[in-house]
């Protein structure tokens, strides 16, 4: 985990109240790992706490990071005031990611709404060395757009709306069922609203196959310093910011 003050490159709206930032980074960018996020502070050091954002995509060679993040609150509009050429103090990488060190396998991505977040640089190492498929939901045309940030070259993938603005009609479970009816997938990932990803745990375990999911939580400190962000689990209370975000969905769902 590293803490640096790193150049904005760009700070745009993609669409609605959805935001992307790229920043030039160092250590923060060589460590990084699909699943994990960092603590954005705020402009001026006005929001007392750090903003946990998760990673969008790390360019280890050119040195960027990306985050696709929401408005939600003052502080995330305060990060959506920043411009580029500005500075940002970053600490991170932080928690535990998505299993990446996997060959030779059929592996499903899932991701719904601001959850699509952390699927780019996870696609990108899952599908070094194994078949991937993708399925990328929102509600409407707005959360979508941030797939053109993506690049799906080569990747099977697929894109359901709510309100069939864009894609297929209708949600990811859907579209999950059909592929996992056809095909046998070695493992599921997803993030996405917390309804969403039991759905999708729900249906790898029906269909005998193992899912990450990552989870949302408040957090204060993001360094386990606190118990801000504690859950309870199959195997007691954990920590999100340190024993997640990523966790076995068996751990957190029946
Ligand atoms: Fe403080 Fe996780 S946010 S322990």
């Amino acid at each position: 985990m590293f803490l640096e003050n790193c150049e904005i490159l760009e700070n745009k709206v993609v669409a609605g109240h959805n935001y992307l930032m790229r920043v030039k980074g160092d250590k923060t960018v060589q460590a990084a790992k699909a699943g994990q996020f960092y603590m954005l502070q705020c402009k001026n050091g006005i929001y007392f706490l750090r903003r946990p954002i998760s990673l969008h995509y790390a360019d280890k060679e050119n040195n960027i990071l990306e985050f696709y993040y929401e408005i939600k609150g003052g502080g995330t509009k305060d990060l959506a005031s920043m411009k580029a050429g500005e500075l940002i103090n970053i600490q991170g990488p932080l928690g535990t990611g998505f299993t990446t060190e996997l060959s030779g396998k059929e592996l499903l991505v899932v991701g719904g709404g601001m959850g699509m977040a952390p699927m780019k640089l996870l696609i990108e190492f899952l599908a070094k060395n194994n078949k991937v498929t993708y399925i990328a939901g929102g509600r409407n045309k707005v959360a979508m757009e941030i797939m053109s940030n993506f690049d799906l070259n080569g990747i099977e993938h697929y894109i359901t709306t709510d309100d069939g603005s864009v894609g297929i009609h209708g949600n990811v479970i859907v579209k999950m069922e059909e592929l996992m009816k056809d095909k046998k997938f070695d493992m599921v990932f997803t993030c996405g609203p917390q309804k969403m990803m039991e759905a999708v745990a729900k249906t790898a375990k029906k269909f005998d196959t193992k899912c990450e999911i990552s989870l949302e939580a408040r957090m204060a400190c993001g360094v386990k310093a606190c118990v801000g962000c504690s859950i309870k689990t199959k195997f007691g209370m954990k920590k999100v910011c340190h024993d997640g975000p990523v966790f076995d969905s068996e751990t957190i769902v029946d």
